[in-house]
């Protein structure tokens, strides 16, 4: 099991949720991070952090895009374990739907 960061966090990127995280799994693209589900230890912390509610356990049904979508850039972003600002239009993007989609860019983000 892991938690995973879903559609939700594009372009939104609150990052308070490295801040909470034992184990500094969380990854940074250039508009959304991942947890790496091979480090994430399942503790949950996250979860409640996230102002956008874009951290779900993986229990959740329909999330397997988002398995594979975390599994692969946590495997090719820096790892992010400070919280930066966010976007500043960040509040805009909140809740708008299929971001993936339209938005998602596999470009790396800065990291620590
Ligand atoms: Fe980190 Fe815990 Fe969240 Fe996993 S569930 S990403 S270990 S804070
Ligand atoms: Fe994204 Fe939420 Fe973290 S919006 S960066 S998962 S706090």
């Amino acid at each position: 099991m892991t938690y995973l960061v879903v559609d939700n966090c594009i372009k939104c990127k609150y990052m308070d949720c490295v801040e909470v995280c034992p184990v500094d799994c969380f990854y940074e693209g250039e508009n959304m991070l991942v947890i790496h589900p091979d480090e994430c230890i399942d503790c949950g912390v996250c979860e409640p952090e996230c102002p956008a509610e874009a951290i779900k356990a993986d229990t959740e049904s329909g999330l397997e895009k988002w398995l594979e979508v975390n599994t692969k850039y946590a495997a090719v972003w820096p790892n992010i374990t400070v919280k930066r600002d966010p976007p500043a239009d960040a509040k805009e993007w909140d809740g708008k739907p299929n971001k993936f989609e339209s938005h998602f860019s596999e470009n790396p983000g800065e990291g620590d």
